[in-house]
Formats: C-alpha cells, sequence, structure tokens
C-alpha cells in the first residue's frame, strides 16, 4: 500500500451495527499508517462500544454529539479539517439518511456538509443488504459521489452465511488510500469543464437538441473537484442537479457555450469538453409559435462556431480535452480531430442507439499523440470520470500530448 495515509486527517463515522467493533481494528491501523483519526460515533454505536476505546487509540476526543461545544460548529469544522471522511460499518439507517439528505445527529449533519471524498462501508444482516429500500438507497450515494466499499460475504452475526460482512480492512484502507492520492492530484488546478447538450431554438417552443444529460460532465466535475481543483461547470439544459462545490455556469444555445468557454478556459490548467454541440442552427428564427399548415416545414440550418476548435486555436499551455460521439470508423475520425482542433487527448465513446446518453453506463476510449490509446472501459460514468481523470492526470504529469 502507498504512503497516502502517512499525515492524512481522517473522518471516521461509527455506527450502531454488530461491526462497530471492527471500527476499533481499522482505527488502530489507521493510527499505526500515521493516520489522524477523528471519530464521530453515532448514539446507537455506543451502544455497541464505547468512546473510550477509540480516544485510546487515537490519543484524541471522539464526538458524539452536535450540542457539546457548538460554538466550535463541530459538523463543519470536522469536515473541513478531514481529507476524506469514511462511514465504517455503515448502518442501513445511516445509508437512508445520508440517501435523504436527513442530518439529524453529528454524523449525518458532518457528512451532508462534507466536500471531501466521502467513502461508506454498508454492515448489516444479508436481508437488510438486499431490501430494496437500502440497494436504492446505496444506488443513490453511488450517483451522489460517495464510494461504496461493498460488504463481503460470510458469517453474519445472526449465525449464517450472507452478504453484509463489513468489508475486510485491506480493502477499506485501500479505499482510503487511493481517496487520498487522488485528492491532491489537482490540487491548485483550475479546471474548465463543458457538458450538456445545446438548443437551437427555431421558434419559441421548439428546437433542434440531442439525447446529451450531461451527466459525464457533472461526473467529471463532482471528481475533479474532490481531487482539489477549482471547477467551472458549463452546463447544458438538463435535469440533472449540478455537483456541490462546483462553480456553475448555464448555456443553452451553441453561441452562448462558445462565449462562456473562451471566457472561463483561458488561463485554465484542464479543460474538458464534453458538451454535445450541435453543429447546425435554424437559420431563421420565428419570434412567435409556427402553426401546421399541412404541408412540408422546410427548416435551413447555419453551421454554428466550432467550440472546440477555437478552443484549441487559443489554447495555450491548458490541457485540452475533447470528447467524441461517433457511429461509425470511431477511432479514425476522433484521431483526425484530435489533430485538427489541436487537442491533447479525445475520449472517444460510441453513440449508436443513443448509447452512452444519460445517466446509464459509458465506454471510452482515450486517445491522445499519434499513437496513444488507452480503453478505460465500460462502467457507471462516475467510474468513469475516476479512470479518466486519472489517465489524463498522467499524460498532464509526462507532458504528452498530440501538440508536445
Ligand atoms: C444487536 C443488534 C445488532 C445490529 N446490527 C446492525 C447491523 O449490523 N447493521 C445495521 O444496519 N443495523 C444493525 N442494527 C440495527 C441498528 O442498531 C439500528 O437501526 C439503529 O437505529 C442504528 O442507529 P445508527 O444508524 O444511528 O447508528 C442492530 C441492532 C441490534 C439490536
Amino acid at each position: 500500500m502507498s504512503d497516502a495515509l502517512r499525515g492524512s486527517r481522517i473522518f471516521l463515522g461509527v455506527c450502531g451495527g454488530i461491526a462497530a467493533y471492527k471500527a476499533a481494528a481499522l482505527t488502530s491501523a489507521l493510527v499505526q499508517r500515521g493516520a489522524i483519526v477523528d471519530v464521530v460515533m453515532t448514539a446507537e454505536a455506543e451502544r455497541f462500544i464505547t468512546p473510550l476505546t477509540f480516544s485510546s487509540l487515537t490519543a484524541r476526543p471522539v464526538y458524539a454529539s452536535l450540542w457539546d461545544a457548538p460554538e466550535r460548529i463541530p459538523h463543519i469544522r470536522l469536515v473541513r479539517e478531514a481529507d476524506v471522511a469514511l462511514v465504517a460499518p455503515a448502518t442501513a439507517n445511516v445509508i437512508a439518511k445520508l440517501a435523504a439528505g436527513i442530518a439529524d445527529d453529528l454524523l449525518t449533519t458532518a457528512l451532508l456538509a462534507a466536500r471531501i471524498p466521502r467513502i461508506v462501508a454498508p454492515a448489516m444482516n444479508d436481508a437488510m443488504y438486499d431490501d430494496p429500500a437500502t440497494r436504492a438507497n446505496l444506488a443513490t450515494l453511488g450517483t451522489r459521489g460517495y464510494e461504496l466499499v461493498d460488504p463481503e460475504r460470510g458469517f453474519l452475526a445472526e449465525r449464517e452465511l450472507g452478504v453484509g460482512r463489513l468489508a475486510a480492512e485491506d480493502r477499506i484502507l485501500d479505499a482510503l488510500a487511493r481517496a487520498l492520492e487522488r485528492r491532491s492530484s489537482l490540487h491548485g488546478k483550475r479546471v474548465v469543464i463543458t457538458g450538456g447538450p445545446t438548443r437551437e431554438p427555431f421558434d419559441p417552443a421548439r428546437f433542434l437538441s440531442n439525447a446529451s444529460t450531461g451527466a459525464t460532465a457533472i461526473a467529471l466535475a463532482r471528481e475533479a473537484a474532490l481531487r482539489g481543483a477549482g471547477v467551472t461547470l458549463l452546463l447544458g439544459p438538463t435535469l440533472l442537479d449540478s455537483p456541490a462545490g462546483v462553480d456553475v455556469v448555464r448555456f443553452s444555445t451553441a453561441a452562448e457555450l462558445r462565449d462562456a468557454a473562451l471566457a472561463r478556459a483561458a488561463g485554465a490548467d484542464l479543460v474538458i469538453a464534453s458538451a454535445a454541440v450541435s453543429d447546425w442552427r435554424p437559420a431563421q428564427r420565428s419570434d412567435s409559435k409556427l402553426h401546421k399548415s399541412g404541408k412540408a416545414l422546410a427548416v435551413e440550418l447555419s453551421p454554428n462556431p466550432d467550440v472546440l476548435a477555437e478552443l484549441g486555436e487559443r489554447k495555450g499551455s491548458t490541457f485540452l480535452v475533447g470528447f467524441a460521439a461517433e457511429t461509425d470508423r470511431h477511432e479514425e475520425r476522433a484521431r483526425e480531430k484530435l489533430a485538427r482542433k489541436h487537442l491533447d487527448a479525445i475520449a472517444v465513446n460510441d453513440v449508436r442507439d443513443e448509447r452512452g446518453f444519460g445517466t446509464g453506463e459509458n465506454s471510452l476510449v482515450l486517445l491522445w499523440g499519434a499513437q496513444g490509446r488507452r480503453e478505460l472501459g465500460t462502467a457507471a460514468k462516475d467510474a468513469l470520470a475516476v479512470r479518466l481523470l486519472d489517465a489524463i492526470g498522467q499524460l498532464m504529469e509526462s507532458g504528452s500530448s498530440a501538440c508536445s
């Protein structure tokens, strides 16, 4: 394991489940690796294990109440001082509260206020873990940027075999180390990300658009912010929530995106252009709604500005990554775009049958230089955002690009 834990500040939430005793061994392992651990217990956790165990192991106070020294606003201070928050074991109850945004004790309130990576390691009876409510709550946490360390199959407290046992200590320590390594990778960098569709109106009620939802850009923005970057997200029309801790600028048309992107990208360290920009817009826009006449309607289209090409012309020392949504000859077309638009790298995805759009899974290949190629695989967009930023980070560090 890397040395990432040494000197790190860990917020450790302990909930009221049988596996609470394992949190003591985990705390000891963290302390032995040089981490500074602040333990926050739920009231029910104190029925299973005493605060004294944790305060002895960490040589620090253990927190349980919002109301001890409230003048120090403990729920905000604790997560601001920490590099990463871990809940282990996480009960079905706390998982449900986090998914619903309930903040009725110190642990849940602090996690709601956290702008640091949040890792949840559930542990419970297998039927509780299998229940659709718990599954839906965990899925919700996944889409909101929580990292889940799934429980394992094994001997449960009920003296039965099942899936629900707290993940092995090594897996939890690995997840923490990875989160800490990622967290510092974009520290102090300025990152601009574009995402979502454009809308090109031809009357006040109709527009030309596409199936993009901005989910990829939202996942990338959230992950870049967790890695310590100052992030601006230029986001087209979407019903998805924008991530916390990110400066969000909304656009609707390609022209609006162009103005916002050129203004914000100047001097940025990294620009990732994933917006699905319409190549055309209606040449005429009616001020009033067009009414049907029984005849065909011809709508003439004019070319839109090529926002990515303009960013490429002016990129200076910015690392510029484009996206290519293709239906055929994917990599050939993407490599041509990479060179012609002066990009440093391009992420290719297949959009046949609207694949790649929406909040489901996507498949990405990253291309750079004359031959650079890395398959990022097929995964949920949050997981792909992690892989893409890892790959981009390595390219930025090594100075590799199409233009170098
Ligand atoms: C003996 C016993 C063991 C329990 N073990 C678990 C468990 O492993 N996981 C879980 O989610 N809930 C477990 N529960 C239920 C929780 O303690 C209960 O839902 C409680 O409200 C959780 O509080 P908290 O989430 O605020 O810590 C257990 C309850 C008892 C009585």
